[in-house]
């Protein structure tokens, strides 16, 4: 089956055209046209730029797609197109184009949520057969949730977060310490090669010892603002740069403690068989490496499946993918059914 994918929930642009055949996935092609130059000067996503940048390079892309992939759009089976959660204005524009092709085409139309892209998108290189159940740890700019997945579409909420997600935390970290934004590279980047504790930070780990799979981050933001403010005061230039380097990665730890933490746990409650890792946060190398190894350590019979780096942000392929599990099921809409739902929660 050959499915275009759309998507444009935040600040990317992206279409993809992926072939899904006999149990294997061809990426025939994909394109990310990223604003977060743009997006920077602002130090966060501005929804009014990002919808007129959506609707600029929609159809250059569409074209582009298609070229690539050799594929006229008379070739595409359906259309695959996230409709939400996200910013109204931009995914306003991804479905409006997938309606249009569908409505004119006549091709089969399919509503895909942003949350299910993520967690199908380690399928893009590993697919086939998911051994289930699954516990998915979604970790997004928007959402960090652990989710059952008890089959192919289907979930059952574990737990999440209570305030920030966790790349917000990252976003609103960096923001702090001016290190730029997206703020999850630049945390990670601000890491790199550190390995002192000199200000013998220890932030906190909110909610590690709850109960339940709640989790929480803003009270760790908080924190690194009061211990920033009462540093940076009467310390040597090189000094502030060092005590950044220091917090950023004690600030990346105490997350990873968390998420690991509560990974675990779900993994053991739910008696799951693979773990799954999804979202813009799961480009994190150090979170990426510290799940590896508890998995390999704690729960060696428990598959890991983790996306290549270019699928952890934003893409048309995740879309197209999930999109395929739902045209399986023939689960399609009509192009004057289908809404932008920029509230729509998954589970
Ligand atoms: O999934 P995504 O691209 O967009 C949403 O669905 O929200 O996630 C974006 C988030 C941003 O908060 C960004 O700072 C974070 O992913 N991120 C990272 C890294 N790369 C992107 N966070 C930590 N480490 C990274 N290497
Ligand atoms: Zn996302």
């Amino acid at each position: 089956m050959i499915i275009l994918g759309i998507e444009t929930s935040c600040d990317e642009t992206a279409v993809a055209v992926v072939e899904i055949k006999k149990q294997k996935v061809r990426i025939l092609s994909s394109l990310v046209s990223s604003q977060v130059k743009v997006h920077a000067k602002y130090g966060g996503v501005v929804p009014e730029v990002a919808a007129r940048l959506h609707i600029e390079k929609m159809l250059p892309l569409l074209d582009m797609a298609l070229k690539n992939a050799d594929k006229s759009l008379r070739a595409i089976e359906a259309i695959a197109v996230c409709a939400g959660p996200g910013l109204i204005s931009s995914l306003m524009i991804g479905v409006e184009t997938a309606k249009t092709l569908a409505f004119i085409l006549k091709k089969k139309l399919i509503r895909v949520n942003h949350i299910e892209g993520h967690i199908l998108s380690c399928l893009s290189s590993q697919f086939g057969q998911v051994n289930f159940p699954a516990i998915a740890l979604v970790v997004s700019g928007g959402h960090t949730q652990l989710i059952q997945v008890r089959n192919y579409l289907q979930y059952k909420l574990i737990g999440g977060t209570r305030d920030d997600a966790v790349g917000e935390a990252f976003d609103k970290v960096a923001k702090i310490l001016n290190l730029g934004y997206p703020g999850g590279p630049a945390i990670a980047r601000a890491t790199a090669g550190c390995n002192s504790n000199y200000f013998k930070l220890n932030f906190p780990r909110p909610m590690i010892d709850s109960k339940n799979f709640e989790m929480s981050f803003s009270g760790i933001k908080t924190a690194i603002l009061y211990k920033w403010q009462e540093l940076k005061r009467g310390l040597a230039k090189q000094d502030v740069d060092n005590a950044k380097k220091e917090i950023a990665k004690e600030f990346q730890q105490a997350v990873i403690d968390v998420l690991l933490y509560k990974t675990a746990k779900a993994i053991r409650k739910t008696g799951a068989r693979t773990l799954i890792l999804g979202g813009g946060v799961s480009a994190n190398a150090e979170l990426r490496g510290q799940l590896a190894r508890m998995v390999a350590k704690e729960f060696p019979q428990v598959e890991l499946l983790i996306p290549e780096l270019a699928m952890t942000g934003d893409n048309a392929v995740m879309i197209a993918i999930a999109g395929y599990f739902h045209a399986q099921k023939k689960d399609f809409i009509g192009p004057f059914k289908l809404q932008a739902d920029p509230n729509w929660e998954l589970v």
